[in-house]
């Protein structure tokens, strides 16, 4: 399923685990859509996404972050050199579990989303659902983003609200997200690959 030629935008999707979000982007870059996927890397070797990436004919690639310890830039040179042989026009951060260094986002800047499992400016960081869900909020959610040099901290470029039920749990509401995070960050995707950055909002 990906693409050498030069019609399309080139995406790579970073990923450290199970990647059902990246599987989600990458059976969306189809058809009329005006990007592909050029790259599924990750810091796991053994993260169960790989397997799904190549099982959609991506290409893959590790770069395993225990390799680097405490060398944050090393880490960092060695994804970019990977990323560079690739050429993406955008970057996806899709379960991604590195925090990425100044020198990083504003190399990629202007290019690299992700997708956060809350109504951003809330909940940055670990735990979003369990403290929605302490905080007595009505709802959760997720967000796609422009990644900055602050975590968690770029332009919104799109919503998903999912209302708090009562008696959920941190598992049962995250279960019910991850149905929307798999609506909206394709349909982030289709438009920011457009050129349109105009935020969307779901349902
Ligand atoms: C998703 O819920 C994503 O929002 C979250 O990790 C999960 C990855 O699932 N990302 C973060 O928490 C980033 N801070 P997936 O591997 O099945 O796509």
């Amino acid at each position: 399923m990906s693409d050498t030629g030069g019609a399309h935008k080139r995406v790579a999707i970073l990923i450290s685990g199970s990647g059902s979000n990246m599987v989600t982007l990458v059976k969306s870059m189809t058809g009329d859509h005006p990007a592909r996927p050029c790259l599924v890397l990750s810091n796991v070797p053994d993260a169960g996404g790989l397997r799904k990436a190549r099982d959609l004919g991506v290409p893959t690639a590790v770069v395993d972050h225990r390799n680097f310890k405490g060398d944050r830039a090393g880490f960092e040179a060695a994804l970019n050199t990977v990323l560079e042989s690739a050429q993406p026009d955008i970057i996806c951060l899709a379960g991604f579990m590195r925090i990425l260094s100044e020198t990083f986002t504003a190399k990629w800047s202007g290019r690299c989303l992700n997708i956060h499992p809350s109504l951003l400016p809330k909940y940055k960081g670990l735990h979003t659902h369990q403290r929605a869900i302490d905080a007595g909020d009505a709802e959760g959610g997720c967000s796609v983003h422009e990644v900055t040099a602050e975590l968690d901290g770029g332009p919104i470029l799109g919503q998903a609200h999912v209302p708090i039920q009562p008696g959920d749990s941190a598992d049962t509401l995250a279960a019910r997200v991850l149905v929307q995070e798999h609506l909206l960050y394709p349909a982030v995707l289709h438009r920011f690959a457009s050129g349109d950055i105009t935020p969307v909002r779901l349902p």
